[in-house]
C-alpha cells in the first residue's frame, strides 16, 4: 500500500474547520511547520507529501473573496509550494515531495528547471501534480481576460509535458563529467537543443540543469472528466481522486487501469490513491467526539464558497434550503461527481452540502484504529485503490494520530512498509526510471 499526505501550504487541508481546532498549529507561514510535518511523515514511512495549489484567492461565491478570507476556507492563503518543499527536502531524507504546478499559466522551461532542481536537491524525491487550473480568477492574475476552454487547457497541458520531457532529456545521463584534468566539465555530445516549435510553445533548449536522479519527477494528476482521465492515462504515475463510495472508487480504478493499457502502458505504473479524511482514535468514542467537534467548526458558507470555485458556479444564487440544481458544470468534474452523488444519496440541502463539503471527502474512515485499518484494507484488497492520499482534518495532530495509531497496524498486517527500501520516490512507488 502506498501512502501520501495531502496538504496545502495554508490554513486547512481536509476540513474547513481544521485551523480552528484547539490543538491545530496555525504557524503555517513558518518553515518549521513544514519541516516538522515532513519529519513526522518520514517517521511514518509515507511515500510522499503532496501540496495542492491554486493561483488566486477564489472569488466565485458572491463574486467576492470575502467568504474565503473570513472563514479561512481552502483557497484563502497559499504559500508557493516549491519553495516550501525545498525547505522540507532539507529536513528529510526519504520522503517524496510533490508540488502542484499549473500548465495553463507557466512556461515549460521554467517548470522543468524548477522541478529538476528540486529532484537534485532532494536526491530524487520530486513529483509534479500536473493541473490545468479551472478558475477565471487565476486567468485574471496572469493578464488574461478568460481561461482557455477545458479541451484547450488539456491540449496545452499535453504539449507542456512533452516539452518538459524533452528538456529533462536534453542532458543525457553521464553528460556531467566534471573531469578536472582534461578539462571537461560536461560532454557536449551528450547535451542537445530540443528545437521545439508547437501550437502553444517554442522552446530552443537545452535545459540548464543536468538530468536529475529520477530522470524526471513522478507525475501526479487529478483530472476526472473524460479528457482528464485520458490525460492521466497517458502521463500520470499517481492519480489522486475523491470518491463518495467504495463502488465509485472501484469503477474509477478499473476504468483508469484499462485506459492506461489502451495508451500502451503497464497499468501497474499508474497508482490510484483516493483522498480520504481519516479520524483515528484510541477508541471509536474518541474518534467520534473529535469528528463532532471538527464538524461543528465548519461554517456552511465556507464549504459552499469552496464548492463554488471548484464547480465554477456561484452557489449563493440558489435558495440554501434547496438541493444542488442539475446544471452544466464548467469547473472540476471530479468534485461535481462527488457532490452530485452525495445530493442524490442523502437529499442534502445546499446548506447541509456546504457543511458536508467543508468537512472533506469520505467520512467512513472514522473510528478506533483497528476499524479504520479494516476499512483501508477492504478498499485496498477489493480493487478500489493502490493506497491512499491522507487528508488529515487538522494539522499536525490528525497526521500524528494516523502515524501513531494506524501505520503500525498496517505494518503489522504486512500491508505497509516498515522501512524505506529505496532512496528515490520512484523506488518507493515501484516506478521505473524513464530512459532519456
Ligand atoms: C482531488 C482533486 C484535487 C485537485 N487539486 C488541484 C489543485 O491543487 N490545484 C488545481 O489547480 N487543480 C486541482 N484539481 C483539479 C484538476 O487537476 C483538474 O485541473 C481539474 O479537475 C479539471 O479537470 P477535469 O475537468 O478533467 O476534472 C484537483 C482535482 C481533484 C479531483
Amino acid at each position: 500500500m502506498h501512502l501520501a499526505a495531502f496538504a496545502l501550504a495554508g490554513p486547512v487541508s481536509g476540513n474547513h474547520g481544521g485551523w480552528r481546532y484547539p490543538s491545530a498549529d496555525t504557524n503555517f507561514l513558518s518553515g518549521s511547520y513544514y519541516k516538522k510535518l515532513g519529519r513526522l511523515l518520514e517517521d511514518g514511512k509515507f511515500d510522499l507529501l503532496f501540496l495542492a495549489d491554486i493561483l488566486a484567492v477564489p472569488s466565485r461565491y458572491e463574486g467576492s473573496t470575502d467568504s474565503q478570507l473570513r472563514y479561512g476556507a481552502l483557497g484563502a492563503l497559499r504559500l508557493e509550494p516549491l519553495a516550501v518543499l525545498a525547505t522540507v527536502a532539507a529536513a528529510t531524507e526519504r520522503l517524496g515531495l510533490a508540488s502542484t504546478i499549473s500548465t495553463s499559466y507557466f512556461e515549460p522551461f521554467a517548470v522543468a528547471r524548477a522541478l529538476a532542481t528540486l529532484d537534485h536537491l532532494s536526491d530524487g524525491r520530486a513529483a509534479w501534480n500536473i493541473v490545468t487550473s479551472f478558475q477565471a480568477a487565476e486567468a485574471a492574475n496572469f493578464g488574461l481576460e478568460a481561461q482557455l476552454s477545458r479541451d484547450q487547457r488539456y491540449d496545452r497541458a499535453d504539449e507542456f509535458v512533452e516539452v518538459a520531457c524533452k528538456l529533462w532529456d536534453s542532458w543525457r545521463d553521464g553528460a556531467l563529467t566534471l573531469d578536472r584534468e582534461t578539462p571537461q566539465f560536461a560532454d557536449p555530445s551528450k547535451v542537445a537543443a530540443i528545437d521545439h516549435a508547437g501550437q502553444y510553445f517554442r522552446v530552443k533548449g537545452p535545459l540548464n540543469v543536468s538530468r536529475s536522479p529520477q530522470g524526471r519527477p513522478v507525475f501526479i494528476q487529478a483530472g476526472a472528466s473524460g479528457r482528464g482521465r485520458d490525460f492521466a492515462a497517458r502521463w500520470a504515475e499517481v492519480i489522486f481522486v475523491t470518491h463518495s463510495s467504495l463502488e465509485s472508487a472501484q469503477e474509477f480504478y478499473r476504468d483508469m487501469k484499462q485506459r492506461a493499457a489502451k495508451f500502451g502502458r503497464n497499468p501497474d505504473e499508474l497508482k490510484v490513491l483516493p483522498g480520504i479524511v481519516p479520524i483515528v482514535g484510541e477508541t471509536r468514542l474518541i474518534a467520534e467526539e473529535t469528528e463532532r467537534l471538527l464538524n461543528s467548526l465548519v461554517v456552511p458558507e465556507a464549504g459552499l464558497s469552496t464548492l463554488s470555485y471548484h464547480l465554477d458556479i456561484d452557489l449563493s444564487q440558489y435558495p440554501q434550503d434547496d438541493v444542488l440544481p442539475q446544471v452544466d458544470v464548467p469547473g472540476v468534474q471530479g468534485h461535481y461527481k462527488e457532490v452530485a452523488e452525495l445530493t442524490h444519496k442523502h437529499g442534502l440541502s445546499l446548506r447541509q452540502l456546504g457543511t458536508r463539503y467543508g468537512v472533506g471527502p469520505l467520512r467512513e474512515f472514522v473510528g478506533a484504529a483497528d476499524e479504520v485499518v479494516d476499512r483501508l484494507q477492504l478498499w485496498f484488497e477489493s480493487g478500489a485503490c493502490d493506497g491512499f492520499m491522507i487528508q488529515a482534518p487538522f494539522l499536525p495532530g490528525g497526521l500524528e494520530d494516523f502515524v501513531r495509531l494506524a501505520v503500525p497496524r498496517l505494518q503489522a498486517r504486512g500491508l505497509f512498509r516498515t522501512e524505506y527500501t529505496g532512496a528515490t520516490l520512484r523506488d518507493h512507488l515501484n516506478l521505473s526510471r524513464p530512459a532519456a
